[in-house]
Order: structure tokens, then C-alpha cells, then sequence
């Protein structure tokens, strides 16, 4: 297992979003190297209750190992598109205060060069967070029609050069099979005529093909609606997205949740009677100039942050 770190992003923000009750139970739904866990646990009493998911077995062996110190802590290894069933194995009460979701991939998984999510480190093409479930990377493109790969590159990747990528990719696998980052990243580059600055051609390929094979945005819409079954009243949904994709389904969630009921317009209802059950919390948040000089992972990073409506519960 690797034990590189990984720098926690927008993480003072997190905390201050969360409201952090120090007898209270807190879920962080995407452990990673605990980096949020970490200080969310610094904010609980021995009485608090951390609760930890991870679906990557390396972040959750981490996670006991170094379990974080001061409040009650367990680590669980599920996706958290299962976050509900987690929440009911737990003991009774057990509703959270907080939930945490800071989505994507932790530095650790992008560094070790046998998980094969890096473009720039020779290994197998796996990219599975939990190497367990589902087929691999190398697996997806050796079946995938060409039109479902160009989908992918395009849309997850905002490649504009997904068209070639995929015609090549479906070309190279007749002749011999892609099995490797490196066989892949100098496909990629040799069809990707322009070069962006400080970026490596094949960044957006990658990306792409990662969020397809752990089925990234499915995960996150599945996410949400559990997480606020989840949530006390007043319990607050924090949430740290990479991609424009992922931002636009936390932000529309939360904005249809703060709505509340679909209701006809010309019906004389109250905004109260049409049950919101989240109450949008500030303005999203994007990490300062300070962070973005020290953490270059962070440069994408959007959060949002709503809480749980007591109205919900009328
Ligand atoms: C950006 S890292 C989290 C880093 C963490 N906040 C820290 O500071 O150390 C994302 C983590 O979430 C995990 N993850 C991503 N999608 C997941 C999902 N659908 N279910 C469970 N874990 C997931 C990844 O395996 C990874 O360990």
C-alpha cells in the first residue's frame, strides 16, 4: 500500500460549512487519507461519532490503521451511492449533523502506478477505485463500442478531440491490445494535434475514461437524495466537486431541494407549504489564491453547502 499523503482541499471551509457540534455524528463519505476526517475529529468530543466511507480498500485499510483520535470512529468500505443502507446497519439515532463529500481521486491513487489512473507512470489500465468491482479500464475499452468511448472522451473528458481518440483506440485494439497507461497516453497524444499549456494531451482522456469506469456522476446522483434522508434537521450537506458535470447535479439538486414540492404555479400555496427539505447555505466556494499556490489539485475544486430543513420533518 502506498502511504503518500494527500493535501485536503478547500478543508477550513469544509469545516466552518459543516457547523461542527462537538457531541454530534458526522459522515465523511469519501475518506481518502482522512485529511477532512482528521479535522473533523480535532472538532468532536470523546461523546461525537465520526463515521467514515471509502470504497478504495487502500483508503480504508489507511483509515484503520490510523484511525483519527477524540470522538467514537469507524471506517466502512461501500460506494456511497449505498449511503442509506450504511446509515440503517448503523445503532439507532445515528442521523447525521454533517455529511462530507469531497469527490474525485485522492493524490495517493493517482501516484501509485499499479491502480493506473496516471498518464504519466507506466501500469496496468485499471483506474477502479475499488479494484474489486466492475471492469476495469483495460476491459471497458477492449469492448466498448466506438461510438460509447467517443461519448465518454467527449462528455466526461471535454475532449474535442474525443472523435479521433476513439477511432484510434477502436484501430489499435484490432491489431493488439491496449493494456497499459503508457500504451494509452501515446495513443492519445499522437491524436491530439493541439497542446495545451502545462497540460499532459492525454489529462482529458484519462479523466474521462476514470469517470466512466467508476460510474463517477452516477454515484454522486444516487449520493444526494440519501445523504438529506440521512441528515438531522439543520444538519448540513457539504459538498467538493472537480468537474462542471458534477457541479451542475449538486447545484440543481439543491436548488429543486430548496423548492421544495412541484406545485402548479397558479395554486395559492405558501413557500412553506410546498416543503423544501434544504435551505441553500452561502454562496459556493472556491478555493483562495493562497491554496491554489500550494495545491495545484485544488484548481478546479467548487463547493456547496446546504442544510437540512426542520420543515422536512412536519
Ligand atoms: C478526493 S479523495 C478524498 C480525500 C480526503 N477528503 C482527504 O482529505 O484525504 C476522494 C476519495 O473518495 C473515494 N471515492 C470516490 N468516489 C467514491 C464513491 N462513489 N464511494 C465511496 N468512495 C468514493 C476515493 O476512493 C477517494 O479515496
Amino acid at each position: 500500500m502506498t502511504m503518500s499523503a494527500h493535501t485536503p482541499v478547500l478543508l477550513k471551509e469544509a469545516i466552518t460549512a459543516l457547523n461542527i457540534k462537538p457531541g454530534g455524528t458526522y459522515l465523511d463519505v469519501t475518506y481518502g487519507r482522512g485529511g477532512h476526517s482528521y479535522a473533523i475529529a480535532e472538532h468532536l468530543c470523546p461523546d461525537g461519532m465520526l463515521i467514515a466511507m471509502d470504497r478504495d480498500p487502500h483508503a480504508v485499510r489507511h483509515a484503520r490503521e490510523y484511525p483519527p483520535s477524540g470522538p467514537r470512529f469507524e471506517i466502512i468500505q461501500a460506494p456511497f451511492s449505498e449511503l442509506y443502507r450504511v446509515q440503517q446497519s448503523l445503532p439507532p439515532g445515528c442521523l447525521a449533523d454533517g455529511i462530507l463529500a469531497d469527490l474525485g481521486v485522492s493524490s495517493p491513487q493517482l501516484e501509485d502506478a499499479e491502480r493506473g489512473f496516471a498518464f504519466d507512470r507506466e501500469g496496468p489500465l485499471d483506474m477502479r477505485m475499488d479494484p474489486t468491482r466492475g471492469p476495469s479500464a483495460r476491459e471497458w475499452i477492449a469492448d466498448a463500442e466506438q461510438a460509447e468511448l467517443k461519448w465518454a472522451i467527449k462528455i466526461y473528458g471535454e475532449e474535442k478531440y474525443a472523435a479521433r481518440i476513439a477511432r484510434a483506440i477502436v484501430e489499435k485494439r484490432e491489431t493488439s491490445p491496449i493494456v497499459n497507461t503508457r500504451d494509452l497516453a501515446e495513443l492519445v497524444a499522437g491524436n491530439v494535434p493541439e497542446r495545451e499549456s502545462g497540460r499532459n494531451p492525454a489529462t482529458r482522456t484519462f479523466q474521462a475514461i476514470r469517470m466512466h469506469v467508476n460510474g463517477e456522476l452516477g454515484q454522486l446522483r444516487a449520493l444526494l437524495p440519501q445523504a438529506v434522508q440521512c441528515l438531522k434537521g439543520a444538519g448540513r450537506l457539504v459538498i467538493i466537486g472537480f468537474h462542471s458535470l458534477e457541479d451542475r447535479i449538486v447545484k440543481r439538486f439543491m436548488r429543486d431541494e430548496a423548492r421544495g414540492d412541484p406545485f402548479p404555479s397558479d395554486l395559492p400555496v405558501t413557500a412553506g407549504e410546498l416543503k423544501p427539505r434544504l435551505r441553500i447555505i452561502g454562496k459556493p466556494i472556491r478555493p483562495s489564491e493562497q491554496e491554489l499556490q500550494s495545491n495545484r489539485r485544488a484548481r478546479s475544486a467548487i463547493m456547496r453547502v446546504a442544510e437540512r430543513t426542520e420543515a422536512a420533518y412536519a
